[in-house]
């Protein structure tokens, strides 16, 4: 499991990991890591990468092709098939540079769940709601048998 470091702001990485039960990277830069280069390693692992909740940030990111945290890196590092689940305001999920961004990454091959419209966190109700977790399993598990194409 791969955590920004703006991520471990909402929930801590320990929290995470005993959620998960999964090993939690945060910097890819830790000497103590088990791999030299986390993003290579896990990159070549990954029969699919998962980027849930993709803010409008990481989706920047990963439009521009920047590498500068261990989720981009490792998104540019994979050849696996990439599924984002973006999760943002209202605005911001109709904002034309997000949306360009989408469009871009969806150029790519990149596969895009949601957002869906809903209860916002900021209380309104509009576009921006995260696919709920049932939604981004079903197509995880599409992607994974085929069903919904390879990269
Ligand atoms: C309370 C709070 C909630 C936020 N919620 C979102 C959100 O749902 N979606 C989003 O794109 N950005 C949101 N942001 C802004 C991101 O946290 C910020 O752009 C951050 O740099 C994203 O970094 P990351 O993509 O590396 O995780 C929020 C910020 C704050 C302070």
């Amino acid at each position: 499991m791969l955590m920004t470091p703006a991520a471990t702001q909402f929930v801590g990485p320990v929290t995470f990991r005993a959620l998960s039960h999964h090993p939690v990277i945060t910097d890819m830069w830790d000497p103590h890591g088990r791999w030299d280069e986390p993003h290579v390693a896990l990159g070549e692992l990954a029969d699919l990468y998962l980027i849930a909740p993709a803010t409008a940030d990481t989706l920047g990111r990963l439009a521009g092709g920047l590498a500068g945290d261990v989720v981009c890196a490792t998104a540019l590092a994979t050849r696996a098939p990439i599924l984002v689940a973006p999760a943002m305001s209202d605005a911001m999920a109709e904002s034309p540079a997000v949306q360009e961004n989408l469009a871009r990454l969806r150029a790519r091959g990149v596969h895009v769940v949601g957002p869906e419209r809903g209860p916002l966190a900021s209380g309104k109700v509009g576009l921006g709601r995260m696919a709920e977790p049932e939604v981004i399993v079903g197509e995880v598990a599409a992607l994974l048998s085929g069903r919904a194409g390879r990269r």
